[in-house]
């Protein structure tokens, strides 16, 4: 048993808890699902316990293919163990073919694959909505120096490529998806989640989205595309619901 002091920050998806030990922290993730800037509310029934699977499954196979990451155990179905970082208030979104803000801001339809991959940083600001910034604009306002934002441009791309290569054995093509990176005892370790919430899957067969794009734009059964991820990832069933609290 491992006692939760308080909450350290409460996100879309999920509440993070300080426990009794400095460097251990709770994650709990939420079937709330929240867009642009709040102004959507709703929840994804099951999104909680299929979310802390997927992280659970991705973040086991980051660390084995040898990517730092602050997975430690899930604890129960809607809660895992991580290591308690400081979050490097940069975000990085990483993308292979054009969706969301990217087709908006370059006027070029989604579903277009870029030639390679784009790196993006915004700045965490959930308020201001993430905005873009570069590498000038980070070490100007000293968000992280150029060595952490090298290992954190070098992770991005292995985890693009470690998530390419397992998604294509589901037929679930990567479209994109956003990190958050931490510091940990001197080290930049990936944090937060990789899940449905955070990248943007598509069926490689009939181009729909798996992913909370569903939600966003009303694509409907965002429960089934959540599931769907989690049994062809995993091959786990996905069932009852422990209530969301
Ligand atoms: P974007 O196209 O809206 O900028 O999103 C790029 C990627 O980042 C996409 O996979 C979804 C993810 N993302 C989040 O995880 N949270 C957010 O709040 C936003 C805006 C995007």
């Amino acid at each position: 048993m491992i006692n939760i002091t308080e909450i350290i920050t409460e996100g879309k998806g999920k509440r993070v808890y300080a426990t009794e030990r400095a460097d251990e922290a709770i994650v709990y993730y939420k079937d709330e699902a929240i867009a642009f800037h709040g102004l959507k509310r709703g929840r994804i029934i099951g999104k909680g316990e299929i979310n802390n699977r997927i992280c659970e499954y991705l973040f086991t196979l980051l660390a084995q293919q040898g990517v730092p990451n602050h997975f430690i155990r899930r604890l129960d179905e809607r809660s895992s163990l991580v290591k308690r970082v400081e979050i490097v208030p940069v975000v990085v979104k990483v993308r292979n073919i054009v969706a969301g803000s990217l087709a908006r801001r370059i006027s070029y339809p989604e579903g277009t694959r870029l030639r390679n991959t784009v790196i993006e940083y915004c700045l965490k600001d959930t308020e201001q909505d993430d905005p873009l910034v570069n590498l000038t604009h980070i070490s100007a306002m000293r968000l992280a120096t150029a060595e952490e934002m090298h290992q954190m441009e070098q992770t991005a791309i292995r985890v693009n490529e470690i998530l390419i290569e397992v998604l294509k054995e589901i037929s679930i093509e990567l479209i994109d998806f956003k990190m958050q990176f931490g510091r940990f005892h001197g080290e930049i370790i990936v944090s937060d989640e990789i899940s449905p919430d955070t990248c943007r899957f598509w069926d490689a067969s009939t181009h729909e989205p798996l992913d909370i794009d569903r939600f966003r734009r009303d694509l409907g059964d965002a429960e089934g595309a959540y599931r769907e991820v989690l049994h062809r990832l995993t091959g786990y069933v996905y069932k009852s619901s422990e209530e969301d609290t």
